[in-house]
């Protein structure tokens, strides 16, 4: 196998659940190629199916792979090394997805960077061409449909996690109100459109957690209370106002909950210099706006990365490629050190302290 050649491009794959992705990107984080393939089978099944999502992904990577080359204008042998997410997530699609991409590097005898999937949304945030750069260290919120963390995020491999949810993950908890207010699935943000139109003191609702020790979240009892107020309602009453008041309550909750956390969080980790949120639930405008309050009472910033960089894609995956090879080339150390390179479905932050 070649050693690393550290001035050229990488090309990384993501492929942890129904996004299958692929991305070229120059040494220096220049996005030379990228897409993005949502898979639309599992809207209809009101869920993600994992077996249909890892089919679907082998069956999409070949071209994906082939259209992010075209659109670099670069062949298999111009690419320094390959990198893949190989945790955490849906096991079957991280075996595709990983294997795919250590294929590709076997045959064109180049190293495979194995790449945390929770890691790379976090360092997304330091993608370059951003309005401010993000510099170490920053708290991270990370909102999506599997995952709902708070990470003290010190540096390239030195994470902390200090709050996660107890029950479901906040994009779950919008998914499942959505549902249940007849939205469709995936329902984020189409309960955000209706909600624009309601009102957000007509239902009451729990806070759960809020005011609570620590940066733990919980949303099923949210989501019971929705519940409980749609049962009282049939498909004739159900209007799209009542659909609306009740979205916006819901949503103001979430805000509420937190920008409480997020209070918290920071009084747990008081040397964040900003606040930053990703993961798809990050492309909500009210929650935003909620978290950047906190932010700037704080005094420090608050970043989100661009809406298709909050949402699973293969350029943070590539970025997250680019700093470990930096950071322990830094640090003199060898970037396979203590990291296997097996797909697995649960692969906690901490363990990425022996790398660099
Ligand atoms: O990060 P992501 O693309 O995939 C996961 O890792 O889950 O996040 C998808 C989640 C879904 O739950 C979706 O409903 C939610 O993000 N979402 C939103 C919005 N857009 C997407 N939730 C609230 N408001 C939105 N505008
Ligand atoms: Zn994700």
């Amino acid at each position: 196998m070649e050693s690393l050649r550290l001035n050229a491009p990488v090309l990384a794959v993501e492929s942890s659940c129904d996004d299958t992705a692929c991305a070229i990107l120059s040494h220096r984080g220049e996005i030379l190629g990228e897409r993005v393939h949502t898979q639309a089978e599992h809207a209809r099944l009101g869920g993600v199916v994992p077996e249909i999502a890892a089919r679907a992904h082998l069956s999409l990577l070949p071209k994906l792979v082939g259209d992010v080359l075209d659109e670099a204008g670069l062949s298999l042998d111009d690419i320094g090394f390959f990198a893949g997410t190989t945790g955490p997530g849906l096991i079957g699609g991280l075996i595709v997805g990983s294997n795919f991409a250590k294929g590709l590097a076997i045959a064109t005898g180049k190293p495979f960077i194995a790449v945390n999937h929770i890691e790379a949304h976090a360092l997304s945030a330091r993608l370059p061409g951003g309005e401010v750069e993000t510099t170490f260290p920053y708290l991270l919120l990370l909102l999506s449909g599997g995952h709902c963390q708070c990470v003290a995020v010190r540096g390239v491999g030195d994470y902390e996690r200090l709050g996660t949810t107890l029950d479901d993950a906040v994009g779950e908890a919008f998914d499942k109100v959505a549902k249940l207010l007849r939205l469709g699935w995936p329902g984020g943000a189409a309960l955000e459109k209706v909600a624009r139109e309601g009102r957000s003191d007509i239902f009451a609702l729990p806070r759960p957690l809020l005011g609570r020790k620590g940066c733990d979240f919980s949303f099923s009892g949210l989501k019971t209370a929705v519940t409980r107020h749609v049962g009282q309602y049939n498909d004739q009453t159900l209007t799209r106002s009542v659909v609306a008041d009740l979205a916006a309550s819901f949503q103001t909750c979430v805000a509420d909950v937190l920008q409480d956390r997020a209070c918290h969080a920071l009084a747990m980790f008081p040397q964040a210099r900003a606040l930053v949120v990703a993961g798809g639930v990050a492309a909500n405008q009210e929650l935003r706006d909620a978290l950047k309050n906190v932010a700037t009472a704080a005094g420090i910033h608050f970043t989100a990365p661009p809406i298709r960089y909050c949402t699973d894609n293969a350029v943070m995956v590539g970025w997250a490629a680019l700093e470990t090879v930096n950071a322990c080339k830094n640090a003199q150390k060898n970037v396979d050190d203590g990291i296997p390179i097996e797909a697995r479905p649960r692969w906690p932050l901490d363990d990425l302290k022996n790398r660099s």
